[in-house]
């Protein structure tokens, strides 16, 4: 939704470029990740810089497992952790791409970038910094269908017009390509009061999704199913804040949803069957595709048609077997859908 009186882009200049000089100057938890980040990405942190560590501003932690060989792009990169997480496990054949607004945060990234580049044994061009907004990535020559993996960490609220920028993900992902994302959703549309506030603006409260604008904008771009990798919900620490969106359930969500021309609105069975490896790096038993479908290496689970796809149309698929097609249907899979706000996922169970 558009910001009437509120320049967002402006506010987000100030609050990240003036307000805050770290972590700790955040007057709520919104920009804080509300749940511990698994050991493989706390390794991968514990290499980075503490300045980087100091400066993030992230709500979760946006990153997929299997990286190897793939081109991440960062919105809101800020000072870089998650880029610098990232190129720590796509290796020499991958690549990763921050964007943000401010230059201010861009230059803490650069210049830790070589020094870093180095350290991962990477090539020179492994990692890259772009500055502007998102709403036009075309504007840094990121092409239709070049990216693998688009991540951002606590970034989409703050962009006035997020249609536009939830179409340019989709343009420059990859047929299969995945959006993996933490950010702040609430139970409900926010007043324009609120949504106009340049505090609650810069807290990453004023520009939070409501659950089902999120489901119509991804439904309207043909992703009729995401899953929910995690939600937590946020407590207003300000008095004054918490007394001004009394009732507003805010939560920090990180979502998964894939970029597939053959998912359905609904659970469709198939009769389809999926079975893991175990060779996703970091996953040797389990590979947790959401919280709802944890695949145990060697035993065969049934899946409805659309987590059938994200596994065989995407870059998993050369870790599992699937078994089946959608030759034969079943009627629908035996999970009952739910509204997208209660449901641990966006449409399956
Ligand atoms: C809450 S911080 C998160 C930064 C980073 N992802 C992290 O985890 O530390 C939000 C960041 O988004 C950037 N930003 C806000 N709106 C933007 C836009 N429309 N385009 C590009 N960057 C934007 C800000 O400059 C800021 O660095």
């Amino acid at each position: 939704m558009k910001g009437q009186n509120l320049d967002y882009h402006e506010n987000s200049r100030q609050y990240y470029g003036d307000v805050l000089e770290q972590s700790s100057d955040l007057k709520t938890s919104a920009c804080c990740p509300a749940k511990a980040p698994p050991n493989w990405l706390k390794n991968a942190y514990a290499r980075l810089p503490d300045e980087i560590l100091a400066k993030f501003y992230g709500c979760g932690s946006p990153l997929p497992l299997d990286l190897e060989g793939t081109t991440v792009l960062d919105l809101g990169c800020g000072t870089g952790r998650d880029v610098f997480t990232a190129a720590q496990f796509v290796g020499p054949n991958g690549k990763v791409i921050g964007v943000d607004l401010l230059d201010s945060q861009l230059d803490v990234a650069k210049r830790y970038a070589p020094q870093l580049t180095k350290e991962f044994d990477l090539p020179e061009s492994a990692i890259r910094f772009a500055k502007g907004p998102l709403e036009n990535l075309a504007a840094f020559d990121i092409e239709d269908e070049s990216v693998d993996i688009v991540i951002s960490n606590c970034v989409l609220n703050l962009c006035p017009d997020k249609s536009k920028v939830l179409a340019e993900i989709i343009r420059v992902l990859k047929p299969g390509g995945e959006l993996y994302f933490s950010d702040v959703f609430a139970n409900r549309r926010l007043s324009t009061e609120l949504r106009e506030d340049p505090i609650f603006h810069g807290e990453c409260l004023g520009g939070a999704w409501y659950w089902e604008d999120f489901r119509r904008h991804l439904a309207g771009l043909n992703i009729p199913d995401y899953r929910i990798m995690s939600r937590s919900p946020l407590d207003i620490e300000d008095e004054e804040m918490a007394r001004r969106s009394d009732g507003v359930q805010f939560e920090s969500v990180t979502i998964r949803a894939f970029k597939l021309d053959s998912l359905e609105d609904r659970c469709e069975d198939y009769g389809q069957t999926v079975i893991y490896g175990g060779s996703v790096p970091s996953a040797p038993r389990i590979f947790e595709l959401d919280p709802s479908h944890r695949f145990e290496k060697g035993r065969p689970d049934r899946v409805c048609g659309n987590s059938a796809a994200m596994i065989q149309e995407t870059r998993f698929a050369k870790h599992f077997k699937v078994v089946g097609d959608r030759n034969e249907h079943f009627g629908l899979f035996d999970c009952a859908p739910q509204s997208s706000e209660q449901s641990e996922s966006g449409s399956c169970c």
